[in-house]
Parts: structure tokens; sequence; C-alpha cells
């Protein structure tokens, strides 16, 4: 499928059915949920930076970061749309995000999604006007936790729930194609949700509020316990698995006291 047809079957499920989205880092990841063929699009998220690195939050993401891991996730020819995360710092001005976009789509990316609202719509259309796909994403913004008081909720006020629909609007006037929209109120999700055509894919933002919904993988698996949201929709425990094979594996090893190491 072309990224163009990707896009179209994507958009067209607005109000007919969930679309599915989940963060892949690596080949063998992306190559197994591609698999299931039950994910539309593939996220190679800056998430990547707390997921894999070992990063304490997202601001230490470089784009040669997310180049590394996107041509890894593109080597697995995902049928979902792969999307790929513009690292903060790498979208200042539109001609930056235009150099970095084009970037990420040599890497392999069929689409990238950056961080902002009415802040970067300029940025989102110089994007766009190169022919590349753009996810916007608002709401809680990771990239901007310091300057933005933590990992609050938003759309508590009347007033917040204003800015959050400026902020749609603004990237939807730009041309994004689909919407992030992290930790909103549930009530503030559906609002938003509603008075957009484009698709806004909810995290941390209650459960059918958004036309679809977004997932880091490892939250889904269990692969992270040292740090689990609260919105985390866990569906396997492998942090537990990979201890216990490893625990298996050593414990295997050990030879009778009656057996030398040369076998005799
Ligand atoms: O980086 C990421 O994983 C994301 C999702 C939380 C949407 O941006």
């Amino acid at each position: 499928m072309t990224t163009t047809e990707k896009i179209r079957a994507i958009t067209a499920c607005k109000g007919i059915r969930p679309v599915v989205q989940l963060t892949a880092y690596d080949y063998p990841t992306a190559r197994l949920l591609d698999e299931t063929g039950a994910i539309d699009m593939l996220l190679v998220g800056d998430s990547l930076g707390m997921m894999v690195l070992g990063y304490p939050d997202t601001t230490s993401v470089t784009l040669q970061h997310m180049l590394h891991h996107t041509e890894a996730v593109a080597r697995a020819h995902p049928q979902a749309l792969l999307v790929a995360d513009m690292p903060v710092h790498t979208y200042d001005t539109p001609q930056l995000a235009v150099q970095s976009a084009k970037a990420l789509i040599a890497a392999g990316a069929e689409a990238v999604k950056l961080e902002g609202g009415a802040a970067v719509q300029e940025q989102i259309r110089a994007i766009i006007s190169t022919g590349i796909p753009v996810q916007g994403h608002i709401g809680l913004l990771p990239q901007h936790i310091k300057e933005d008081g933590g990992y609050r909720m938003r759309g508590k006020t009347d007033e917040e729930v204003e800015t959050l629909l400026r902020d749609l609007r603004a990237v939807e006037a730009a041309g994004v194609f689909s919407a992030v929209i992290e930790c909103t109120r549930a009530e503030a999700a559906a609002q938003l949700t509603a008075s957009s055509s484009v698709i806004t894919i909810g995290i941390g933002s209650g459960h059918g509020t958004c036309d679809g919904e977004v997932q880091v993988f490892h939250d889904l698996v269990g692969g992270f316990p040292w740090f689990v949201p609260r919105f985390a929709a866990q569906h396997a425990h492998t942090s537990q698995d990979i201890k216990a094979a490893a625990q298996a594996w050593a414990k295997s090893l050990i030879l009778p006291p009656s057996t030398t190491l040369s076998g005799q």
C-alpha cells in the first residue's frame, strides 16, 4: 500500500471503528506487531528515550536516535503506517522542521509527529507543503513538561478546554491527518473529537472519547516495571517472563555434582 492509501484508509475510519496506534522502536517488535494485522499505525515515539535508552524523560532524545530506530522499524516493511516522532528542538523553525522531517522520511518513516498546537502551526504547514503527512500532538506535551508544570491532566478548566480547542483547530487548519490528545480530561477529549474532522488518538484521555488510541509498547506488555502510568493498558507481563527465563537458563547450566565440565 502506498502512504497515501494508508492515510486514506486511516482517515476513513473516523466514526466507523477505533484506530489503533502502538509504539515500536526496533525491527522484531515492529515485525511482530505488524504481523498481527491489528495495528493501523506504528509510532517510533520519542518515548524511546525512557523505554529503550534509559533517560528520565524525552528531552534528551536527538534526531540521530530517532533516525537509528526509525531505520530499524522500517526494515520490517510494516503494512501499518510508520510515523516517526520529531524530537524536541528539531522543529524550532519551519525551515528546521522541514529539514528534520525529510531526514526521518529518508530513514523510512511515512509520516512524522510533532508536539504542540497553535505554536507549531507554521512548522506543520511547512512540512505538509513538501508532501510529508503530519500527525499533531496536543494536551500534555512530554517534551515541555519542565516548562508546563509536569505530568498533570489537561482540560480541567474552561480556559484549558478553550486552549485545547484552539490548538486542535490550529493543527487541523495546518493540515494534519490525525492528532494525538494526551492526558486530557475525558469530557474534553470527547468534545475535541466531536469538533474536529481529523482522526483524534487518545492516550490517558478516557476510553472511547477519541477516534482511536495509542499506547506505549512497554506499557502494553509490562516491559518497563519501574514506571507504569495509570492509563497503561497492560495485557502481558514480559518483565517477569524475562527474569524467569534468565533464572531458569542459569539454573539449567548447573551440572550434577558428579559431572565434570568435559562431560566425563
Ligand atoms: O513518544 C511517544 O510514545 C508518544 C506517545 C505517548 C503518543 O508520543
